[in-house]
């Protein structure tokens, strides 16, 4: 039952359409109609602004790390990684956009931070000096998830081992029209950083 009770919290948090939200509310711009199309915090700071994706990443990785935080403090005896996949479960298949959500990255960082903080400043870490070297965020998201994956051997934790490299399949999986428009050089850098 708690595992119920928490899974569909975790889903209903990641729901929140954050791009759209802020996009919507703020800018009065579907986001969804402009850029990539994807509700994600890239396409918040492509479509909207510096501000308005710094705002959408923030809330992206919130999600993630309340719906694991949210266990510990009732006490609850569930794994909470198990629950965290629920909140990227809910951030790509959002009940309150259409199930039309974004790739699975900044939730999936969420899940980590509210777990295994040092883990999560290895990836973004990790994510920043790639998106300086290559300016591609999705490669990065990428490659931030396969370092991710040989990192967690570290923690000789298999359940953290199986749910990292799950997520990192459902990131790669994400971003198949990435990898073809990175392949096919048509693929947008970023100009910020
Ligand atoms: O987190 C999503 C990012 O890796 C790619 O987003 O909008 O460029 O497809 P986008």
């Amino acid at each position: 039952m708690e595992y119920a009770i928490f899974a569909i919290i975790a889903y209903l948090l990641g729901s929140i359409p954050s791009a759209l939200v802020v996009g919507k509310a703020g800018y009065n711009i579907d986001v969804r109609e402009h850029g990539s199309g994807n509700l994600g915090a890239t396409n918040a700071f492509r479509v909207l602004g510096k501000k308005a994706g710094i705002i959408v990443t923030l809330s992206d990785i919130l999600k993630g790390t309340l719906a694991v935080i949210l266990p510990l403090l009732f006490d609850a005896e569930v794994n909470r990684l198990i629950i965290g996949l629920f909140a990227v479960l809910g951030h790509t298949y959002p009940l309150f956009a259409k199930f039309k959500g974004g790739k699975a990255v900044a939730t999936s960082g969420g899940i980590i931070l509210g777990i295994y903080p040092l883990l999560f400043v290895i990836m973004i870490t990790t994510f920043l000096l790639t998106l300086k070297l290559t300016k591609y965020v999705s490669l990065s998201s990428m490659i931030t998830g396969v370092i991710s994956i040989l990192i967690s051997l570290f923690y000789r934790d298999v359940g953290l081992l199986i749910v990292i490299s799950l997520l990192t399949l459902f990131v790669f999986y994400r971003h198949k029209e990435n990898i073809k428009r990175i392949r096919n050089g048509t693929e947008p850098k970023i100009k910020w950083m």
